[in-house]
């Protein structure tokens, strides 16, 4: 059962939105100018839709989502690092105007300057700040102390595991005394024994109030890493980003990975990440009136169509593993199964989603009729009913055969669908979106593409004509 977190800090008394938040972002949007060379019909990308948060004293909160759906983005404005292309960021009631000194930033990738020790490295956090170099080495010295990295000052960060370097991460983010602690995947990067060792003892400096921090925001993409730390549960969507829905964290006491609540909790999470276009009011049990949902920020319908970057191959192998299992297969063993993390899976089944091989259902996949045709048929018939759900389902295949059948010699640059897609993506994304479109294209055997020439071509016996 979903019930309101437990108080873990003694400020919070369940009064708090009566009072300022800590921070606050208000309908807070994020466009990415195509920033290329040529402005003919660019258009930015949206990122994030109108994001509207508040974190309050005490706070621990988890912002969960898929790769993509703008996580880094909103903690970097949050941060002031960014500057959103419309709405604010409010740090205790006040406008924010560049980067927030009170908020420190511990990064997945350590961030860490190899040309500096352990104790230069986490100096370094206090670089802003008027300190006299006794001062300054004090403090450092006592983080370093506190995330226990003692005896380690003089070391260089080559000389340490990925798990004592982000603890640097950690110290150099603690030493300048942060109200607001950000940590964007910091244990990501960790083996699983390191990050779990690296989460308690992070968990037990907060509630015993060890560091003078005041709230936490965690950015993440696991899910079971966000039900055993926060206090709230913010759950992102992508295309553009946007929260899908804000839950309540569980008690304490219940937040050990083996409580029945922390299973129920994880699995409603998986449910509403693998069903990224269900209405979230479906999928909560009905006794959530804590969940605040939709209203919270209402998601642009999609304005154009996002491949995921995923290999035909695995798409097979999906479908047929559902296949196998009758048709319908629970998201979550389909996981265990494939040993998939959800965000490498989430891909998959939005490919099988976009080309209408599969649906999901309430935490399942379920077979389309063409699906199961698909995962009946040998190789020839496979390749054909892909080709024919790929021009019916994928819109810029379908560009593409049009384009190519247009021209005299069914000849094209790929500078020609660059173009097009820039239109939507920026110049990283277009290239990885035309890259996908290649993959599924070819082995669809829709077009020919000469790498070194950089050209489409049709397919000799060309392509049955797309429907329109
Ligand atoms: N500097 C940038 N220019 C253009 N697009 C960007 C930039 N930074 C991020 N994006 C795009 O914004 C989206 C969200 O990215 P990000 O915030 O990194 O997501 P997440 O952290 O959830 O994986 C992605 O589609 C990414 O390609
Ligand atoms: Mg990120």
């Amino acid at each position: 059962m979903i019930t309101p977190s437990e108080q873990p800090r003694p400020e919070q008394d369940g009064a708090t939105s009566a009072a300022a938040a800590l921070l606050e972002a208000r309908f807070c949007s994020k466009s990415y100018a195509a920033e290329d060379k040529r402005p003919t019909g660019t258009q930015p990308t949206l990122v994030l839709d109108s994001i509207q948060l508040q974190i309050h004293e005490g706070e621990f909160v988890a912002l969960l989502g898929p790769s993509g759906s703008g996580k880094s983005t909103l903690l970097r404005i949050l941060a002031g690092l960014l500057t959103p292309s419309s709405g604010q960021v409010l740090f205790k009631g006040v406008p924010q105007h560049g980067p927030n000194p009170h908020v420190a930033i511990v990064f997945q990738s350590f961030a860490l300057f190899p040309w500096l020790t352990v104790l230069q490295n986490v100096e370094l956090g206090l670089e802003a700040q008027p300190l006299t170099p006794t001062q300054r080495l004090k403090r450092a010295l006592s983080a370093i102390d506190m995330i226990g990295l003692d005896g380690f000052e003089d070391a260089y960060p080559k000389e340490l595991s990925g798990g004592m370097r982000q603890r640097v991460g950690f110290a150099r983010a603690l030493v300048v005394e942060p109200e607001l602690l950000f940590m964007d995947e910091p244990f990501s990067a960790l083996d699983v024994l390191t990050a779990a060792n690296l989460r308690k003892e992070l968990l037990g400096l907060w509630r015993e109030q060890s560091m003078p921090t005041r709230a936490i925001l965690l950015v993440t993409h696991n899910i079971d890493e966000a039900v055993s730390m926060a206090d709230r549960i913010l759950v992102m969507g992508a295309n553009p980003g946007h929260i899908r829905v804000e839950l309540p964290g569980l008690p304490l006491a219940q937040r050990t990975i083996q409580s029945q609540e922390h299973t129920k909790l994880v699995d409603l999470i998986y449910r509403i990440m693998t069903s990224p276009q269900e209405d979230i009011a479906r999928l909560l049990p009905t006794h959530t009136p804590e969940a605040k949902t939709g209203p919270l920020t209402p998601a642009a319908p999609h304005p154009y169509q996002v491949l995921p970057h995923v290999s035909i191959g695995d798409v097979t192998g999906l479908i047929e593993l559902v296949h196998a299992r009758g048709g319908r297969e629970d998201l979550y063993q389909i996981g265990r199964h494939l040993q998939l993390e959800l965000d490498d899976l989430l891909p998959l089944v939005e490919a099988t989603d976009i080309l209408d091989l599969a649906d999901t259902e309430e935490g399942d996949l379920v077979l389309t009729e063409e699906g199961r045709r698909f995962a009946e048929a040998g190789v020839l018939e496979e390749k054909q009913i892909f080709r024919q759900q790929a021009l019916a389902h994928v819109s810029i295949l379908r560009k593409i055969v049009q384009a190519l059948q247009a021209t005299p010699r069914h000849l094209l640059p790929e500078e020609h669908f660059l173009q097009l897609l820039e239109t939507h993506f920026g110049e990283e994304e277009a290239q990885a979106q035309l890259e996908t479109a290649i993959n599924w294209g070819r082995y669809a055997e829709l077009f020919t593409f000469q790498e070194d020439r950089g050209m489409f071509q049709l397919e000799e016996e060309g392509a049955p004509a797309p429907q329109a």
